[in-house]
């Protein structure tokens, strides 16, 4: 099998085991040939357009990097404001048009389903990139592959995460993705940001274990990676709330005494609070190493989509 099961990427539920080794192999070539200082040239010619509605750092410079890596171009649109949606244009004709341009789009944008409503516009692939406070695939497929990759291995695994579980898309979809493994899942939040029902079913429905928490402490003893999250300020409503709640768990090298040595800290990124700078020299702290995998994932996500 050298495709993925489907033309767009929109929800981590529809991977296949068959998709993730797939992605996940091409990743660790792609890994090995940039760290040779190979060129690459699969996607020469091709085209890929990148429009964020929402804030980014990482998802959409990793994105263009995967396509460049890959000897493809990019057009890139990084400010709402500056598209036809501020004139009041529906996202499906916006689509449209950029389908004219590009023969992929990565999507990201405020509304949860934005992606798949994208998806329905176009043939060509989409990519969702986080929709609001719903789901972000491809971060989560950079997440396992960092997990594998640290650990060397993501089954018999106890993986906490923690923090905002409520609004963080990226702990929707890693949920998601880990579930398909035999991993014990340990969910910490505040009991106001908790994982949404559907996610704790669907993961629970799939045989894997999962424990809810508000205690950061006890879930550290027990875990080999240690995922934390921001709380997401744009998803509330009331900012007291948020006030509240933003710095329920914070990660120091003193209270990671309370882990195993062989610990995985992760993060998506960007963090507030939620890690003290005094873990990143700590030889578990991957964020970094995290977020620098997101380029052979997404190269491999784009090779096996436009090619
Ligand atoms: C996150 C996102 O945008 O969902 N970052 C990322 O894509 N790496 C996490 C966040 O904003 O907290």
């Amino acid at each position: 099998m050298t495709r993925l099961s489907k033309k767009d990427v929109l929800r981590a539920d529809q991977f296949t085991s068959g998709d993730m080794d797939l992605i996940l192999e091409r990743a660790a070539t792609y890994e090995a040939a940039l760290a040779a200082g190979k060129e690459l040239d699969e996607l020469r010619g091709k085209i890929l357009a990148t429009l964020f509605f929402e804030p980014s750092t990482r998802t959409r410079l990793s994105f263009e990097t995967a396509m460049l890596r890959l000897g493809g171009r990019v057009l890139s649109v990084s400010e709402a404001k500056s598209t036809s949606a501020s004139k009041g244009e529906s996202l499906h004709d916006t689509i449209k048009t950029v389908e004219g341009y590009a023969d992929a789009i990565v999507l990201r944008h405020p509304e949860v389903g934005a992606a798949e409503v994208a998806a329905r516009a176009t043939a060509k692939p989409v990519l969702n990139a986080g929709d609001g406070a719903g789901e972000h695939p491809t971060q989560s497929l950079l997440d396992l592959y960092t997990i594998r990759k640290e650990q060397g291995r993501v089954d018999g695994l106890t993986i906490s995460l923690v923090g905002d579980l409520k609004h963080g898309r990226t702990v929707h979809s890693l949920a998601t993705v880990l579930c398909q493994f035999s991993v014990s899942l340990l969910l910490v939040s505040p009991p106001a940001l908790r994982m949404p029902r559907e996610v704790v079913e669907r993961a629970q429905a799939k045989g894997a274990s999962v424990r809810e928490t508000d205690d950061l402490g006890s879930a550290l003893a027990q875990s080999d990676v240690v995922y934390m999250t921001r709380i997401q300020r744009e998803r509330f409503a009331d900012p007291a709330e948020y006030d509240r709640l933003k710095d329920a768990y914070v990660l120091t090298r003193a209270t990671l005494r309370k882990a195993k040595p062989s610990v995985t800290v992760m993060h998506p990124l960007p963090r507030v609070n939620e890690i003290s700078t005094d873990v990143d020299d700590l030889p578990g702290a991957a964020y970094f190493r995290q977020s620098a995998n997101g380029v052979p994932v997404r190269m491999a996500l784009l090779a096996l989509l436009i090619s």
